[in-house]
């Protein structure tokens, strides 16, 4: 059956991989991609199926009302990933967090409320959740957000329940964990460590490296959510993790040893502010709805790892911008001093 998905954010990291995971398993689908174009924003992510005739790219914000009401107008579903998506910028600095994620949300929801929509799909995080020392969060837990990031994806969430709950929008949110896989920003843990071990620069690791994050390849997330929009229960909330537990330093030896690049690379530094100490998610609701992840932890850092080996030109593009150059200064300029 045709339809039309407005993909929000479809220039970034997941929604590039869903962008294609779409064109791919549903040929009778439209796809709109609204995108703003943010520093994590590329192009050249989604540059093989540009000229797909199921495809449209609208560059623009997914606060700008004018913008965002003829295409919900459009769309039979809304899968908002545009996030402004990076916890250490959010530290930096809040205000681009608060728009897109929390009023950037809003406008969307809005739009779904005037023109009727058939499913709003809003991706979230397992950073809602705050921090867990043992056990694992099912989706009943609180949302206790330590970051200001992780505030504003709270804050959407909360949006999101509240036009469901008073204006029926007919919504359903997934809640993942770290994603690895082609087309990460160079700026998030495996990319940036990746690509700075390739070069011979140091792995900065925070504080002890002992925080663990449950890694989660990015073409599970996507089947993840592709099942949740055809089959999930609206109005319900799914957590898509891996339980793949690993350690910062973990992760840091991992890719030294596959690109055969010694341990002296590893530097500890200062610490995130607030850094969270664990992530760790129970995913027991939507493997009942029949997601099973198909690539497990190990062979998902090799295939992450070696994509990044294979595709430099894209990842050098990122790296040489002057924006990427600054921000690096300002994120490792003292740590790494
Ligand atoms: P990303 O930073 O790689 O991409 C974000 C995209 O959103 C970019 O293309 C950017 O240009 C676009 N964007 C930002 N502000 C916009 C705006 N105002 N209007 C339109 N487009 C805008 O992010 P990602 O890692 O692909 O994450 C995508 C979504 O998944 C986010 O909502 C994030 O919170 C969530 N998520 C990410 C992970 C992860 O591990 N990366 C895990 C769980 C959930
Ligand atoms: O868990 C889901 C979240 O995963 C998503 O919602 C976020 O959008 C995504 O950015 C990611 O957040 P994290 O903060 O967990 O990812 P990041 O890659 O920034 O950091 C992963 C871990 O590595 C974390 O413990 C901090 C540590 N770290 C990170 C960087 C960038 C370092 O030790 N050194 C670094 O230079």
């Amino acid at each position: 059956m045709t339809k039309t998905l407005l993909i929000t954010g479809g220039c970034g990291f997941i929604g590039a991989n869903f962008v294609h995971r779409i064109l791919r398993q549903y040929p009778d689908y439209r796809v709109i991609n609204l995108d703003k174009l943010t520093y994590a924003g590329n192009p050249a992510n989604l540059a093989d199926i540009a000229d797909d005739e199921r495809y449209r790219f609208v560059h623009g914000d997914i606060a700008d009302v004018a913008t965002v009401e003829p295409l919900v107008a459009e769309a039979d579903c809304i899968i908002n990933f545009a996030a402004e998506s990076h916890v250490d910028r959010s530290i930096l600095g809040s205000a681009d967090f608060l728009h897109t994620n929390v009023n950037g949300t809003y406008v969307l929801l809005d739009a779904a409320r005037r023109h009727g929509i058939e499913r709003f799909h809003h991706i979230s995080t397992d950073e809602v959740y705050g921090s867990i020392a043992e056990g694992h969060w099912d989706e009943s837990f609180p949302l206790e957000p330590r970051n200001p990031y992780a505030a504003t994806k709270a804050s959407a969430e909360l949006l999101v329940r509240a036009f469901h709950l008073s204006h029926g929008i007919p919504t359903v949110v997934t809640r993942a964990s770290n994603n690895i896989g082609p087309y990460q920003y160079p700026e998030k843990r495996v990319p940036l460590y990746v690509t700075n071990a390739i070069d011979d620069k140091p792995l900065p690791v925070y504080g002890d490296g002992l925080q663990v994050r449950d890694h989660l390849y990015v073409d599970d997330h996507c089947s993840a959510i592709d099942l949740v929009l055809h089959k999930g229960t609206i109005g319900e909330v799914y957590n898509v993790g891996g339980q793949n537990d690993v350690t910062g330093i973990d992760v840091a030896h991992a890719i030294l040893r596959q690109l055969g690049k010694p341990e002296a690379l590893i530097q500890f530094v200062e610490d995130r502010s607030g850094h969270d100490l664990r992530y760790a998610l129970d995913s027991s609701k939507i493997k009942a709805l029949g997601w099973t992840p198909l690539v497990g932890v190990d062979e998902a850092m090799e295939r992450t790892i070696q994509w990044y080996v294979d595709h430099q030109d894209w990842w050098r593009a990122i790296r040489d911008r002057d924006d990427y150059k600054a921000y690096y200064e300002r994120q490792y300029g003292d740590r790494l001093k």
